[in-house]
């Protein structure tokens, strides 16, 4: 059996509608889901969320990744998912996350302004390579928000 590691990276729309306490309500659901199959299925990754979109990287064996990105594309949550890249890596950049999570902070909130546009997602204003650097810039805030939970 391969032990490659794979690497997905994709946005989306996000369709959940409701108060910000009603949606946060919501992203610490799909995040509790996340950790546990996560974790069990070799993945590892971050999340961001902006209100109007979803940033995804996915990390893990092949098999469990395709088929963990079936069920999240899936998901009435969000829509439009569009697949930036997807490529075989030699590590892990979110080792040890099941599933990080950034959202609330101002920098890449003002970064993902700019990809949603009215005939959909401008995949060009921001690459895949800087959608994973940002995540992993804010894990610092991440990891502060794990420890102060
Ligand atoms: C933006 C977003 C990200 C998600 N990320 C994951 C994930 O990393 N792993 C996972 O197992 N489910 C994730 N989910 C949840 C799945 O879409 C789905 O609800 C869950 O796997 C249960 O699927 P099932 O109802 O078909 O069993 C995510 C959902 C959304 C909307």
């Amino acid at each position: 059996m391969s032990n490659a590691i794979y690497r997905l990276i994709y946005i989306s729309n996000n369709c959940m509608e409701g108060s910000n306490a009603e949606m946060q309500n919501e992203i610490q659901c799909i995040l509790e889901f996340a950790r546990k199959a996560n974790s069990a299925a070799g993945i590892s990754g971050a999340l961001m969320f902006n209100n109007g979109c979803f940033a995804q990287v996915l990390e893990g064996p092949q098999g469990p990744l395709e088929e963990t990105f079936e069920r999240i594309q899936c998901d009435m949550r969000h829509d439009s998912v569009v697949v930036l890249s997807y490529e075989e890596i030699a590590d892990r950049g979110f080792d040890n996350w099941s599933m990080a999570y950034v959202g609330y902070n101002a920098d890449s909130l003002r970064e993902f302004e700019n990809i949603k546009t009215e005939s959909g997602f401008d995949t060009d204003a921001i690459p895949a390579e800087r959608i994973f650097e940002i995540l992993q810039e804010h894990l610092i805030d991440a990891e502060n928000d794990k420890l102060a939970a």
